[in-house]
């Protein structure tokens, strides 16, 4: 299986987390701001945060790049210190270009200010880690 990872990470958090997937899968995280170009991929994880309630618009404009020829199946794993807002616009545009996206979103716990202080701390790491894991099947 071609497995690739994405990510975008305005304070760190995010890259953190795709560093030790990608580190885990033995595959390279790739920064969007770099504009990777995904061929093949039976699987892409995408990695990015949430920021007044909304995705990074650069992600946005990144995803609606995609199309189901170059990536099959997306997985997203996402930091917020909120741990409860999902990339909802990330899979909208996603399903938008007909490329599938796993039902399971891993939601992470990351930090603003006071809220979410330390996270994501090792076992944040390591549980997205575990996510990724198991669905690289
Ligand atoms: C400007 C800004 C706005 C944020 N807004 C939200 C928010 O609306 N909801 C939330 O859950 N987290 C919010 N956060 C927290 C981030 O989503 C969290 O720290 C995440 O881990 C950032 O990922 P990154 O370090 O990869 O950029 C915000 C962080 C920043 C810096």
């Amino acid at each position: 299986m071609n497995i690739s990872l994405i990510y975008l990470s305005k304070t760190g958090h995010s890259r953190k987390l795709a560093e030790a997937i990608a580190a885990e899968l033995q595959i390279p995280a790739q920064d969007i701001k770099t504009n990777p170009q995904i061929k093949g991929a039976d699987l892409l994880f995408v990695v990015g945060g949430i920021y007044g309630g909304k995705s990074d618009p650069k992600m946005i404009e990144y995803i609606t790049t995609l199309d189901n020829t170059m990536v099959k199946k997306v997985a997203l794993i996402t930091s917020c210190c909120s741990k409860v807002t999902a990339q909802s616009a990330v899979r909208e545009e996603l399903l938008k270009n007909k490329i599938e996206v796993l039902k399971d979103e891993f939601i992470c716990q990351g930090s603003f200010l006071l809220f979410g202080f330390h996270h994501p701390n090792k076992t944040d790491i390591q549980n997205a880690v575990s996510f990724a894991k198991s669905n690289k099947i």
